[in-house]
């Protein structure tokens, strides 16, 4: 049986690492569980978003994963330690790689990041960047709308650039050199934000960091698929589950099948 790396977000932002992942580490399987029916996590407090985790990870626990993916910006910075402390696998969360990665390409070390209120709130990347460059410039920006907007399927809708404009609004003349995209939804939206912010700010998602460590860490720990199969990934979602297709399949630009999930709990 080939154990699979399961990787969890609030909905489809974590497609976005899902992509990075099945490109670096073709020959491992995928299992996915998108909580599109409590998406968003943002505004919610930081012990429900912690509940929400632990009961996808204990759900997912059934397919014995080898590792666990929180593709989730709001849920790594308030619920990472907590799932470290209850698995006895590698969890992988996605702030320090956004941080790291963000690190490496920034001249002027001034720094933007925008995410959810929680993830803002939590003061996680903050935190991540000045730990490892404690003289980093941080200016950080909570933007409400854009997951929910992604959520709905609509990045690509002619009114994305308007509502990405209005919530950039606050750090458009920040003179930053790169912006951490603090949410694994905004991706979706890099053209939008690209436009807005203009040629001289970098966007830095952490799919592609993210994707490496979990590649890292598979080396070292002697947990890379041996397998010369195609993966059958599956993925879950426990809202609509025509929508999460349709976004999946744009996104990852192939078919998939998805399972929908009836939570048993609040
Ligand atoms: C959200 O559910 O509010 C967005 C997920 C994220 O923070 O990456």
């Amino acid at each position: 049986m080939q154990h699979a790396i399961a990787i969890l977000d609030s909905g489809v932002g974590g497609l976005t690492v899902v992509k990075e992942i099945m490109r670096q580490l073709p020959q491992e399987k995928i299992i996915y569980f998108g909580d599109t029916a409590r998406s968003p996590y943002g505004p919610r407090p930081a012990d429900e978003v912690r509940l929400f985790t632990r009961q996808i990870v204990d759900y997912l626990a059934q397919f014995a994963p080898k590792m666990i993916v929180i593709a989730c910006n709001t849920a790594t910075a308030v619920a990472l330690d907590d799932i470290r402390r209850h698995v006895g696998i590698p969890v992988v969360g996605v702030i320090h790689p956004g941080a790291r990665a963000a690190i490496k390409s920034t001249r002027s070390g001034m720094i933007g990041v925008i995410g959810t209120e929680g993830t803002i709130r939590s003061g996680a990347y903050e935190q991540a960047l000045k730990r490892i460059s404690p003289g980093l410039q941080v200016f950080s920006l909570a933007c409400p709308r854009l997951a929910p907007f992604v959520e709905r399927g609509l990045f690509g809708a002619d009114e994305a650039e308007d509502v990405v404009r209005s919530s950039l609004e606050p750090i458009m003349n920040v003179p930053m050199d790169c912006l951490i995209l603090g949410c694994t939804h905004y991706p979706f939206l890099a053209d939008a934000i690209g436009q807005v912010m203009g040629p001289g700010v970098k966007l830095i998602s952490s799919a592609d960091e993210t994707a490496r460590e979990v590649s890292a860490i598979l080396y070292h720990k002697g947990l890379l698929s041996e397998s010369a199969d195609i993966p059958l990934h599956q993925f879950f979602c426990s809202g609509d589950p025509a929508l999460f297709k349709q976004i999946a399949q744009t996104w990852l630009s192939e078919q998939i099948s998805i399972t929908p999930v009836i939570w048993q709990v609040p």
